[in-house]
Parts: structure tokens; C-alpha cells; sequence
């Protein structure tokens, strides 16, 4: 049995990380299992991604499909081209996807139009806002998908009710949970916050790079007005996405967060830094999909200045609340949860370390 394991952009080292480890596990007791990684290059800065699999002790990808950046039909377009190339000269008998950026659509749709059998890993998660590109990218992934992997039954039951048969679909927990559990305690050594000068639970980590937030002048700007205000009751961290930073630059919105007290604005951070910073803090402020579940299991508030999330569970368990980017909703919401303070959260059922050993469980018995 031949596995291929696609991972493109930094989310997806998270997911992947646990999957690789599981099939290497495997493979010593099952000589027929043959698997390989490939990255398609979707980001490509030595922050967005070697940092990351240093990290994570993810080994070289086999291949790198090296597309890098460019419109969605350009990346999309390239990652197809030439993951189409590798198909063909590699003849797998799995592709296994994880998560919703544009490389997991392009390598499912091009896999299933060469017959070749996919396995999405995170699947069934629906905003219902179609103004996401990851949000199409779901949806075609998932019905495309002869194996779907769900985080929680919320996603299990959005699939059956797309009417995708309940066979395919295998409720195993969250991979992204399994990386954290096992980082957790490397993370919390390297105290990262102290670097700047900040105490355990005294302090905000905030993350942003949405189109919807960052791509538009007024939204960007309403947002840095709630940042302006929060930074003067609770110091904020913020690393900064290459897409944010160009916008912020482009609208002045830079030298503006530069000049605030309590901000320390930094480059995108490696997997163990966040973990280390988000761990300890007093609230998380974000747009990201993975945050917002992190943070359940952190047993931190997390304030998400969306409209809407893919990931319903975080809000049912009170971890996370849905805001918006207006910034009177963002600064109260803000505010109300800094006075409740941390408490522990329901933890969802299955996100206990093991999702990537049911996978591949499920995989295998599948030849
Ligand atoms: C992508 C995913 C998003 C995910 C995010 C995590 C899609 C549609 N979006 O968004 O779901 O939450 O990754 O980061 O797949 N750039 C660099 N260096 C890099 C990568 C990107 O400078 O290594 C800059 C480029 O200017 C690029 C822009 O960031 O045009 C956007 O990158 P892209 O991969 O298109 O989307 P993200 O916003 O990172």
C-alpha cells in the first residue's frame, strides 16, 4: 500500500506532523506500507515552513512542488500541474489531504481525476460563508473525498447531511490536538513570554490574516482602533503574517501599531514559540481556524474577529466567542472576558492525542 501525505502551507504541518509519525510507527510491522510527503511549496518562507518542521521534527519532504504564491486560480492551477506529474510517475494507491487550503483541494481534485483514492483529514467543518475561500475549498474536497476524518460530530453529521454516504465518514478526533499534547511541555519550557518582559496570564496573543480582515482598508482599520484601545489594559503580542504586514504597510496602519506602549509586533513565530506564548496567556485574539481550537484545550478565552467559524465546538464548550470585526463588539468582548479570567473548558471527546493512530488504523484496513 502507497501513501501520499500532501502538506502546503503552515496549518497543514501541524496536521501532518502526527500522521507521518503514525505511519512510520507502522511501518515496521508492515512491510507492505510504503508512504511519502509532499510538500507543494504553498508557503515557502523559511518562518511560514522549515521553521515548522524543525520543529515538529517533520523529516524533508520527499518532493517539493515549489509553487509558492500568486492568485487562487494560479496556485491552485500550479499545485495541479504539478502534482499531476508526481501522481503520474508515482502511482500511489492513497492521497491523504489535510485541512482546507487551496493545495488540499488542488492535490484532491487532481488524485480523483487520475483515480486515485483520497482521504481528507479534518473533514466536514462548514462555515456556511461562502466568501471564504477555504470554505470552497471544504466543500469540494469533502465530496470528492472517498475517506472523510472528522474533529467532532457536529462535522460528521454537516457531511450526512450533504448527503455523502456515513461509511466514508470516520469520527477520530483532531490531528492538530495530537501535535499540541505532544509539544506541550517542550513548549511551556522555552517561556517565551518572559522574553518580553511579561508574567504568565498577563498578557494577549493575537493573530490576524484573513482577506476579509486585512484586505480591506476599513475593516483593517476599524480592528487596529479596538488593538489601540485593548494594547492599554492588556499587553498584546502579535505575530505577523506576510499578508498582514504588506496590507498594514499599504494602508499606514504599520508605523501606527509601531509607535503603541504595550504591542510587541514580531515575524511569524515557529510552532514551538506560539504554543509557548499562547499557553500562558490571558486571552487569545485571532481570525486562524486553529486557534480558536487550541485554545480549547489551553483552557484560554479566545475572542475571534470573524463573522462566522467552521468550528462550532470551540463556542459550545465556552472557549471561543465569535465577534466580528466591529471594534465597540471586539474591545467588550474583549474586556468581559479578561474579567471572567481563565477557566477550564469541556474538552471536546477524542481530542486526546490519538487521532492520527486512528487514521491510520482505518487506512490500512481499507487495502
Ligand atoms: C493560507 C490559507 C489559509 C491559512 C493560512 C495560514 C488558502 C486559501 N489560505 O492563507 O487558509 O489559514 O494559509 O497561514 O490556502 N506569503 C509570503 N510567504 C509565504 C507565504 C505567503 O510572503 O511563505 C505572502 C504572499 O504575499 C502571499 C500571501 O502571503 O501572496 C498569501 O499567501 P497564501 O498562501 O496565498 O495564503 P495565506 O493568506 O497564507
Amino acid at each position: 500500500m502507497k501513501i501520499i501525505v500532501v502538506a502546503g502551507a503552515r496549518p497543514n504541518f501541524v496536521k501532518v506532523a502526527p500522521l507521518i509519525e503514525a505511519l512510520r510507527a507502522t511501518q515496521a510491522s508492515s512491510p507492505h506500507l510504503s508512504f511519502m510527503l509532499v510538500h507543494t511549496g504553498q508557503h515557502y518562507d523559511e518562518q511560514m515552513s522549515q521553521a515548522f518542521f524543525d520543529d515538529l521534527r517533520l523529516p524533508r519532504p520527499d518532493v517539493d512542488l515549489g509553487v509558492g504564491s500568486g492568485s487562487h486560480a494560479e496556485q491552485t492551477g500550479r499545485v495541479m500541474i504539478a502534482f499531476e506529474v508526481f501522481l503520474r510517475q508515482e502511482e500511489p494507491d492513497w492521497v491523504v489531504v489535510v485541512g482546507d487550503v487551496n493545495s488540499t483541494m488542488a492535490c484532491t481534485i487532481t488524485a480523483k481525476k487520475l483515480g486515485i483514492k483520497v482521504a481528507h483529514v479534518e473533514a466536514g467543518l462548514r462555515s456556511r460563508d461562502w466568501t471564504m475561500p477555504e470554505e470552497i475549498n471544504r466543500v469540494v474536497t469533502d465530496v470528492l473525498s472517498d475517506l472523510l476524518f472528522t474533529t467532532d460530530l457536529i462535522a460528521s453529521d454537516n457531511l450526512k447531511a450533504e448527503g455523502i454516504d456515513a461509511g466514508r465518514v470516520h469520527f477520530v478526533g483532531n490531528v492538530m490536538i495530537d501535535t499540541l499534547l505532544k509539544h506541550h511541555k517542550r513548549a511551556l519550557n522555552l517561556r517565551q513570554w518572559e522574553h518580553f518582559g511579561l508574567q504568565t496570564g498577563a498578557y494577549g496573543v493575537l493573530t490576524l490574516h484573513r482577506p476579509s480582515n486585512v484586505d480591506q482598508q476599513p475593516a483593517f482599520r476599524g480592528i487596529v482602533a479596538a488593538l489601540e484601545v485593548i494594547q492599554q489594559h492588556l499587553p498584546l503580542i502579535f505575530p505577523v503574517h506576510p499578508r498582514t504586514r504588506k496590507m498594514a504597510e499599504a494602508f499606514g496602519l504599520w508605523e501606527r501599531m509601531a509607535g503603541w506602549k504595550h504591542i510587541h509586533l514580531l515575524e511569524p513565530v515557529g510552532y514551538l514559540e506560539m504554543l509557548s506564548l499562547t499557553s500562558q496567556a490571558a486571552l487569545i485574539l485571532t481570525d486562524s481556524g486553529g486557534l480558536q481550537e487550541e485554545a480549547v484545550v489551553l483552557g484560554v478565552p479566545c475572542v475571534t474577529l470573524r463573522e462566522n467559524t467552521e468550528r462550532p465546538i470551540t463556542v459550545a464548550v465556552g472557549a471561543n466567542q465569535v465577534v466580528g470585526n466591529e471594534p465597540e463588539a471586539i474591545i467588550e468582548a474583549v474586556m468581559t472576558r479578561l474579567a471572567y479570567g481563565r477557566v477550564p473548558f469541556r474538552q471536546p471527546e477524542k481530542w486526546d492525542g490519538s487521532a492520527a493512530r486512528r487514521i491510520v488504523d482505518i487506512l490500512l484496513a481499507m487495502r
